[in-house]
């Protein structure tokens, strides 16, 4: 028997990116998109048009790179947002306009709007949306703690002003399994019209139930689930594309429906926005964490052996695992690292694998082997190190041990003029930090630093994540090599250039020069 479809709608780009400091530069943007594209995803949320002149333009190009998906923008409750919004999703052959207002108590006395008032804008609004564009979705925030009657009077008004799919956001986390099915069910009972739209599900997992109110949504009747790559979004996320995906490929005998989403495209695009946002994937995290599919017991290692069924649910070629183990080392050549690479998901082009084998050889030639968990942390520095960074370390000597004061000697390229300081500090990571301070103005506080060791052994690699704040604006860096000083400070300059980046895009039109240095010649 043909199974129900349901419309996974990816919003990874918007209330992803919305996390703080998790905000992603334009191509970063458009290489995600294309990655969710090709991965079967119905529906790409690709910001927030009127926000700002950059989400305007990431919104826009990624609607002419579209292939396959629907191009979304969203929008407030008013004409001015609503026409950013077409304005930018226009061009994509698959267009659609979010938009939405708080219909709760709590979000109805922001506006100041009583239930007539905000009954009437959702109308007028809904219409102006339809009449630009065939595909309108429209959402109630805040709907799981709005009243029932209002709820289901609010979006009949949506309905029959043309919206084709009502989205129900549990905005702050708040609601649970059953009651998230209720809700639907309710809905789909109560509101006539309801049966010509599709209801989409929208979760928060601020008490952890996100992926669980979503699937709970989905057997009462929704069709569409609202979700990010590794649950990423605001506080702790929304629901996670890969654990909704996964669960109900897995458990299809209770819950019989089917997506259009590649699963063997997963764990790439996971590495990947782990990579771009800063925010590492914990390594316990359902499907893609780094032990989803590690036994290290023995009686599971046992069991393992004799049946891999034994402890595992799905493959881990299922989610786009590799099963080989092979190592690397100085002797491979480009065949052998293209290869593994494709195993890991990365399919670079013969340019970009250039680049590439030269890090590895330099990295194989400092440690013997060369694991998986190092070309990840490898791919990962290709992606971060961009080709318009302002700022590259050319060189790096510190002078570290028991008679202090550690010494670091720095040369910085600044906009591709090479500068030269020396710095002392409490420590070898305070001296290179403060070497580079010496010749980059600004007023960033250094939010986190976190360094982690990718695999064993004295000679592993470390991957430093470093965040710093600026006047209530977060940027994150990450670097990885085989000395913690050099991953530091690479980090530390990684995250200004994406610091640098964000005032530029800020900066009025006659003032672009947004990063001053100090003159240390
Ligand atoms: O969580 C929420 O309510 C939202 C809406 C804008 C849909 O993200
Ligand atoms: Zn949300």
């Amino acid at each position: 028997m043909a199974q129900d479809k349901v419309f996974i709608f990816d919003t990874t780009l918007r209330d992803g990116e919305q996390s703080p400091g998790a905000t992603m530069t334009h191509t970063e943007k458009l290489e995600i998109a294309s990655m969710l594209d090709e991965m079967g995803v119905d529906i790409i949320e690709a910001g927030f048009p009127i926000a700002s002149e950059g989400d305007f333009e990431a919104v826009s190009a990624i609607a002419k790179a579209s292939r396959n998906s629907v191009i979304c923008g969203l929008s407030r409750a008013n004409f001015r947002d609503i026409d950013r919004a077409w304005e930018a999703v226009k061009h994509a052959a698959r267009p659609r306009i979010h938009t939405f207002i708080g219909t709760s108590p709590l979000h109805r006395a922001i506006p100041n709007l009583d239930m007539d008032q905000m009954a009437e804008r959702i109308h007028d609004t809904v219409t102006h949306a339809r009449n630009l564009c065939g595909d309108v979705q429209w959402s109630p925030m805040d709907a799981t703690r709005t009243e029932h009657d209002y709820l289901c009077r609010v979006i009949e008004i949506a309905i029959k002003a043309g919206a084709t799919t009502i989205n129900i956001p549990d905005t702050v986390g708040y609601t649970a399994p059953r009651e998230s099915a209720d809700l639907i069910r309710m809905l789909l009972e109560r509101v006539p019209g309801a049966d010509e739209i599709i209801f989409a599900t929208h979760c928060h997992n601020d008490l952890g139930m996100a992926t669980a109110n979503s699937l709970a949504a989905v057997e009462a009747g929704a069709r569409q689930i609202e979700c990010t790559i590794n649950g990423l979004g605001e506080r702790a996320g929304n629901t996670a594309l890969e654990e909704v995906v996964m669960a109900m490929k897995v458990r299809n005998d209770i819950m019989p429906y089917t997506t259009g989403i590649d699963s063997t495209k997963l764990t790439a695009i996971s590495r990947k926005v782990a990579t771009v946002s800063g925010f590492a994937v914990q390594f316990n995290k359902a499907i893609v964490g780094k032990n989803a599919f590690a036994h290290e017991s023995g009686i599971h290692q046992d069991g393992m052996l004799k049946n891999a069924e034994t402890f595992e649910i799905m493959r881990p070629t299922d989610v786009g695992l590799s099963e080989t183990s092979l190592v690397l080392g100085k002797h491979s050549g480009r065949a052998a690292l293209r290869s593994k690479l494709k195993d890991l998901g990365f399919d670079v082009a013969d340019n970009q694998l250039a680049d590439v084998f030269v890090r590895f050889k330099t990295l194989a030639d400092r440690k013997k082997e060369v694991y998986d968990e190092d070309l990840l942390a490898l791919m990962q520095d290709v992606d971060t190190t961009a080709a318009y960074d302002k700022l590259v370390i050319r060189r790096l000597r510190v002078v570290c041990g028991t008679d202090g004061p550690q010494e670091a000697q720095l040369t910085l390229s600044i906009d591709g003029t090479d500068h030269m300081a020396e710095a002392t500090g409490d420590g070898p990571v305070d001296a290179a930090f403060n070497a580079i301070n010496s010749l980059v103005e600004h007023k960033a506080r250094l939010a986190l630093y976190q360094v982690h060791a990718i695999t064993e052994g004295t000679d592993a690699q470390a991957t430093v994540s470093v965040r710093l704040e600026e006047d209530g604006k977060i940027a994150t860096g990450q670097a990885a090599d085989t000395d913690t000083v050099v991953a530091s400070a690479r980090a530390y300059v990684n995250a200004l250039n994406r610091l640098i980046l964000r005032r530029e895009k800020n900066a009025p039109d006659h003032d672009k020069k947004a990063v001053n240095y100090r003159d240390a010649s």
